[in-house]
Parts: C-alpha cells; sequence; structure tokens
C-alpha cells in the first residue's frame, strides 16, 4: 500500500490552512513540522536585520531544530512538504526536517504560501537535505486556494 504524507511548517497559519486542505483532498495524513523554539512575531520581522528569521535565513547552513517527528517514515513513498516562502526559498527548517529522514526512493513534492513570490531558488537549497529522493518541480499556491485546485495538481505525481 502506498501512503502519502502532507507535512508542513506555518509560521502564521496560512500554510496550515492549506496543507490541511490538501490533506483532506487526498487523503493524506497530515504531519506539523514544529520548531523547537515557536517564532515570534518579532522574529518573522523580515525589515530588522537582527531578526530570527533574518540572522537564520542569512546563514543556509544553520539547521533550526525541529520538536517531534513523523513516526514510521518508512511507509510513505509520496510526501508534500509545505512552507511560507522566506526570502524566496524554503526557511531552513524544512532543510533540517528532511535531513532527519532516509527519504532516498521517496517523490517529495514541495508547495508554498508566500506574499507573491514564486517557488524561486527553493529546490536549489533543497536537493541535497533529501539525497536520493525524486524532488519534484513544487509550486506556489495562493492562500486561499480551495480543494479541487490543490486535488487535481497533486494528482500528477
Ligand atoms: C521572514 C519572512 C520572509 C518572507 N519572505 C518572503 C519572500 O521572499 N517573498 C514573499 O512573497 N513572501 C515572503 N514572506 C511572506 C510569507 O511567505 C507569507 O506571508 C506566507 O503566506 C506565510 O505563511 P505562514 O502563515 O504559513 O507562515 C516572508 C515572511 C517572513 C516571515
Amino acid at each position: 500500500m502506498s501512503k502519502t504524507l502532507v507535512a508542513y511548517f506555518s509560521a502564521s497559519g496560512v500554510t496550515a490552512k492549506l496543507a490541511k486542505t490538501l490533506a483532506d483532498a487526498i487523503g493524506a495524513d497530515l504531519h506539523e513540522i514544529k520548531p523547537e523554539t515557536p517564532y515570534t512575531d518579532a522574529d518573522l520581522n523580515w525589515n530588522n536585520p537582527k531578526s530570527r528569521s533574518s540572522v537564520e535565513m542569512n546563514d543556509k547552513s544553520f539547521r533550526p531544530p525541529v520538536a517531534g517527528g513523523v513516526d514510521h517514515m518508512e511507509e510513505y513513498d509520496r510526501i508534500f512538504v509545505g512552507f511560507p516562502i522566506w526570502w524566496y526559498v524554503a526557511p531552513t527548517i524544512i532543510n533540517t526536517f528532511l535531513e532527519q529522514y532516509d527519504l532516498a526512493g521517496k517523490t517529495v513534492v514541495p508547495f508554498a504560501t508566500s506574499g507573491g513570490s514564486g517557488m524561486g531558488n527553493t529546490n536549489r537549497e533543497l536537493k541535497d537535505s533529501c539525497k536520493g529522493a525524486n524532488l519534484k518541480e513544487g509550486k506556489r499556491f495562493s492562500a486561499n486556494a480551495g480543494t479541487s485546485e490543490l486535488k487535481t495538481w497533486a494528482e500528477q505525481f
């Protein structure tokens, strides 16, 4: 039996809503990627070069610790990974998440929400974190993308 997981990180709830809609639409399991230390509003201030998110995203080798994990990742062969676009790419906590598992042979499909930017260089930053996986070209959705749009998109994988 092939199983699908929708794993997501969401700092302010937008991606969380989309991830839930996607998981419902395709009958997948849902997993929230939680930071060990949650991001406060001040942490998320991209106008402040000293805010936590600015400092973290300036160092692409930094891995923000994740709390908890996916039980039985080996059971999933298709993993949708959702996140907000931060500075034109995935937040580095997505690298932390991917690097926790052996994803060789699995299909990994990124999806995102953003203020308007597309996926940018997201895959370039993610590919070394999921070695051996079939990393697909992902897609950025608007915050209010609905069930049928998400289902139609997901079915191609
Ligand atoms: C630190 C930070 C950096 C961001 N960088 C971008 C960006 O480069 N392009 C963009 O369109 N939106 C950017 N955004 C906006 C978020 O991608 C957008 O609000 C997203 O939908 C938030 O999702 P969430 O509620 O799941 O965290 C940024 C937000 C934060 C907090």
